[in-house]
């Protein structure tokens, strides 16, 4: 077995002044990665901010022999992300891995959800997403090689009640990396989807206090090492991880019903009558890319 090792690289975790993205910073930097320790340091939904949980992460890691320098940028604004990834730039020379970790929760059924706590939490996790991993994706584009992973959550890929504005956001990062996955192809770049279950303030009221105590994020942080090692050569995959148990998750396609020749429009009723038909997931295919559909429709295409 070939040992995954981060001599050399450089990574950047948003997030990483507690819960899950402190874990993986420190384990990166066990393994040889210089890293960015990012946090903005403000509260569970997103309010003020502070140097202090960025800095004790870097004392941490500094205390094991590590190298790490701190950011406070908000992930959530083009100018943060350009000086979380310049931060990188100048302290190390680069970037090689990015963690899309940082993350607020406010909570609300949807009819009583507030423009400004869908704004907000949209905001964090998927223009985060997209202000932090675009200046990444440049410098790892120039370099030929990186590896990003994205953060999402079963509330976003399954569903969750009461967390419109999250899930919105958290299958909206899965979406991203979808494209990623495409753009970055031709340069090394891979990029991978985290869908983990941690104990961390965002879930102390959310999960039962004798689940919550199991639930340690330690469990979650190996995934993501190797999502972001050299060895892995997949991309695009999406991994849940809870106490130690993983498993891929995936968008599949059902073996579906031809009800036309390509010609007549088929009725609503005959859509009614294969309902069952079209429902099936009996030996789902999974599509790369969306014109992988085509391939589907050869006898109509013809
Ligand atoms: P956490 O609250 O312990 O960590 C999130 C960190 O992000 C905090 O230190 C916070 O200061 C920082 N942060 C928030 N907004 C920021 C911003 N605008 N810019 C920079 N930093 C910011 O929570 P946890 O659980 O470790 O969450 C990490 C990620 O995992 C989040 O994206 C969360 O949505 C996701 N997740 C967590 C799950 C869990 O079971 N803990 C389940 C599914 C997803």
């Amino acid at each position: 077995m070939s040992k995954i090792d981060f001599t050399g690289r450089v990574a950047i975790v948003t997030g990483a002044g507690a819960g899950l993205g402190r874990c993986h910073a420190l384990e990166f930097a066990k393994r040889g990665a210089k890293v960015v320790i990012n946090d903005l340091g403000g509260t569970r939904d997103g309010v003020g901010s502070s140097d202090a949980a960025a800095n004790k992460v870097v004392e941490e890691i500094k205390a094991l022999g590590g190298e790490a320098v701190p950011n406070y940028d908000n992930v959530a604004t083009v100018e943060g992300g350009k000086g979380i990834v310049q931060t990188a730039i100048d302290a190390f020379g680069k970037v090689d891995i990015l963690v899309n970790n940082a993350g607020i929760l406010r909570d609300s059924a949807f009819h009583k959800l507030e423009e400004e706590n869908w704004d907000a939490v949209v905001g964090v996790h998927l223009r985060g997403a997209y202000c932090v991993t675009k200046p990444a994706f440049i410098n790892m584009r120039e370099n030929g090689y990186g590896r990003i992973v994205m953060t999402t959550s079963g509330a976003g890929l399954f569903g969750n009640f009461g967390q419109a504005n999250y899930s919105s956001a958290k299958a909206g990062v899965a979406g991203l990396a979808n494209v990623l996955k495409l753009e970055g192809a031709k340069y090394n770049i891979k990029t991978n989807v985290l869908i983990p279950v941690a104990a961390s303030r965002l879930t102390e009221d959310v999960l039962p206090p004798d689940l919550f105590a199991k639930l340690k994020p330690d469990l979650i942080t190996p995934l993501v090492l190797y999502m972001c090692s050299e060895q892995c050569e997949d991309s695009g995959v999406m991994i849940n991880a809870a106490l130690g148990y993983f498993s891929r998750s995936a968008i599949m396609t059902g073996p579906g019903a031809i009800l036309s020749d390509g010609e007549k429009i088929p009725t609503p009723e005959e859509i009614m009558e294969s309902w069952d038909k079209i429902m099936s997931l009996e030996n789902p295919k999974f599509f790369n890319q969306v014109f992988d559909m085509f391939g589907e429709l050869g006898p109509l295409l013809s």
